[in-house]
């Protein structure tokens, strides 16, 4: 069960906006309330110890959540059950116990916007940790705890053509640690990877598996186009399985798309018809040249740009068929 979320009249009087810095050095302002220990409390006393297991470890797992502001005025979250549900479903790999059900934390979530008086488009962060003090390499016998933190967020990365490049880093393999779990740990391996495309002058970094297959970017899911097909590759090379990445294969099949999970080569992306990302932070994103190789015949991305446009139209609650996909705050 829950904590009864309470604030009290001090805690209301000090919940003031802080900042974080995003992917594109701009400072966001983080809203001003947070989940944390089982109840909402003003974000300026959600701290843990520098002792804490998953500090010192990167023993924790996370999500990204959108929330996406509808014709109406009011905010609506996308696939907030499905991001939940996943989250304590990796919580297993760290043998994580929490008293919270999924269902639980999306209402907590909409409380929190609430308070928060969440008006535009936004992202939402939980965090499942390991929130013993303890030095312990070990899983078990360390208590766990969820934070969630919120804050304002338009377009994470250009949508309309990013220049990629191959990362020399490869993508982390699941007998290391586990690619599907969104374990923060293992985001060291997208860090190094951004990093180098960054200092090279690209907006993203695209990474193989230790086989040499394509994974994904680094923290997206990948697809190519050839004609009417679309492929992807499978969840067992090592990618995450992003919620998006199954919006856009429902999307796409309703466009009537042929959309297959297979190993993709590393020389098919110089060839591909179009390339494109998707993910809740880059959304549906073209790629426009890969090491510098333009993709495609450089007539832009149809495809890419009517899935976008499906996808945008659903996120903000104009197409019926997908309505599903939302919770409104
Ligand atoms: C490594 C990685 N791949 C893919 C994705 C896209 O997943 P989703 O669509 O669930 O956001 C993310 C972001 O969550 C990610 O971190």
């Amino acid at each position: 069960m829950v904590r009864r979320m309470t604030a009290t009249r001090e805690a209301t009087a000090v919940a003031t906006a802080h900042s974080a810095q995003g992917s594109d050095g701009r400072r966001l302002d983080i809203g001003a309330w947070a989940y944390f220990e089982g109840k909402l409390v003003p974000f300026a006393d959600a701290n843990v110890s520098i002792a804490t297991h998953s500090f010192n470890y990167g023993t924790a797992i996370f999500e990204g959540i959108r929330g996406y502001r509808q014709a109406d005025g009011h905010v609506a979250l996308l696939f907030a059950l499905e991001h939940y549900q996943r989250l304590l479903r990796n919580g297993k790999l760290l043998r994580t116990s929490i008293p919270e059900t999924a269902e639980e934390l999306v209402e907590v979530t909409r409380e929190m916007l609430r308070r928060n008086e969440a008006a535009e488009d936004l992202y939402i962060r939980p965090l499942l940790y390991k929130s013993a003090q303890s030095i312990r390499l070990q899983l078990t016998g360390l208590d766990d705890r969820i934070a969630i933190f919120a804050f304002p967020l338009g377009d994470y990365v250009a949508t309309e053509g990013l220049r990629v490049s191959l990362s020399a880093w490869q993508r982390v393999n699941d007998n290391a640690v586990p690619a599907r779990g969104k374990i923060t740990g293992s985001y060291v391996n997208a860090c190094l990877a951004v990093e180098d495309a960054h200092a090279g002058g690209y907006g993203e970094a695209l990474l193989l598996t230790s086989e040499g297959h394509v994974a994904e970017a680094s923290s997206a899911n990948i697809f190519i186009v050839n004609g009417r097909q679309i492929a992807t590759p499978p969840t067992s090379d090592d990618v995450l399985p992003g919620i998006t990445r199954d919006a856009i294969m429902t999307v796409a099949r309703d466009h009537g798309y042929d959309v297959v999970e297979r190993k993709v080569d590393r020389t098919e992306l110089y060839v591909a018809d179009e390339i494109f990302l998707s993910g809740t932070g880059v959304q549906i994103a073209a790629i426009a040249s890969i090491d510098d190789r333009p993709i495609g015949s450089g007539d832009g991305f149809p495809v890419t740009t009517s899935l976008q446009q499906a996808y945008f139209k659903a996120v903000r609650g104009l197409d019926p068929r997908y309505s599903h996909w939302l919770t409104r705050v």
